[in-house]
């Protein structure tokens, strides 16, 4: 007689390593967790279903699958997992909490060099058969003061290191000490201020119903018109409608947004400014990161399918 082996849904891409991290006891099987009814079809069975962010695991999702036990998120987060709906229906809820946190620092310090030199416009342009170089002329970071909304882990990274090209780093955290912030090298402001003084935002904040929309039309308004924001972090902390008419106005001198409300997102109005540098959540999309994230939730998925205590990751 053969013993059936617990099924395990793989719902997006991760690294191979997530399989190899499970070994032989599990069937490994796949879906499309973007493809609402395919993944709907294929919850039936699985005793652990592995997403990213593309998968919304909502009380819907959630009934669909009698047999899940175990949610494993590879990444930061768990906005997309109805963790109510899950604790209600007895199955239990991971993440991956630091696996991707350097590869999302390092990509918020990508665009904010990028938007300082103009390098995704002037890119386009030369590519487009333009040569023009006082047009793509950009600022230095040196001297200039970085403005971090977020001091948790990756906005500490952040700090680390844009603090290394010579900027002044303050930073907004109702959660944060001075104590802690000194020891990152930040001072700490409250929001207003922290937006009248930066010459580049960055936001890394979770998404919750009080962060939703923070920076909006007052807090562009606020801003100076030569400040750059960055959002690597959350799709809607950043209201994309204010962002269009703070463009639209030249209220501030740029922004790079890797996520969005809606994903994915591929012709939003405010994609038509040159100023405006958009990415495909790509902050946890590094090589390192996806091992990282997929290794982790393989062990915590092998714990808890094996009836064992999975520590906090
Ligand atoms: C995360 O929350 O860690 C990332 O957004 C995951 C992803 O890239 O899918």
């Amino acid at each position: 007689m053969t013993v059936s082996k617990p099924v395990v849904l793989i719902a997006e891409e991760l690294s191979p390593a997530t399989v190899d991290a499970l070994g032989p006891d599990f069937e490994i099987r796949s879906t499309d967790g973007a493809d609402r009814a395919r993944l709907l079809a294929d919850l039936p069975g699985a005793d652990a279903v592995l997403i990213r962010s593309a998968t919304q695991m909502d009380a819907e999702a959630i009934a669909a699958a009698p047999d899940l036990k175990i949610i494993a998120r590879a990444g930061v987060g768990l906005d997309n997992v109805d963790t109510r709906a899950a604790t209600d229906a007895g199955v239990m809820v991971v993440n991956a909490p630091t696996s991707n946190v350097i590869s999302a620092a390092e990509l918020t310090c990508g665009h904010i060099l990028g938007v300082a030199r103009n390098i995704a416009p002037a890119n386009g342009a030369l590519k487009a058969g333009e040569w023009k170089r006082s047009k793509y002329t950009g600022v230095e970071l040196y001297e200039k003061t970085l403005g971090i909304i977020g001091l948790g882990r990756i906005g500490a990274l952040v700090a680390e290191r844009m603090k290394a090209f010579g900027m002044k780093v303050v930073a907004y955290d109702p959660y944060v000490t001075a104590a802690r912030a000194q020891q990152i090298g930040a001072q700490l402001l409250g929001l207003d201020e922290l937006l009248e003084t930066a010459d580049f935002v960055t936001i890394h904040m979770p998404r919750t119903p009080e962060t939703l929309g923070m920076i909006s039309d007052d807090q562009f308004a606020r801003m100076k018109d030569t400040a750059y924001v960055i959002n690597v972090a959350r799709g809607g902390l950043i209201d994309e409608d204010a962002l269009g008419r703070a463009l639209e106005a030249k209220t501030i001198g740029g922004a790079a947004v890797d996520v969005f409300v809606k994903e994915p997102a591929v012709d939003l109005d405010f994609f038509g400014y040159d100023n405006a540098v958009v990415t495909p959540h790509l902050g946890a999309s590094t090589a390192e990161a996806q091992e990282k994230a997929g290794i982790s939730v393989a062990n915590s998925v092998r714990l808890a399918l094996a009836g064992e205590l999975v520590p906090d990751a």
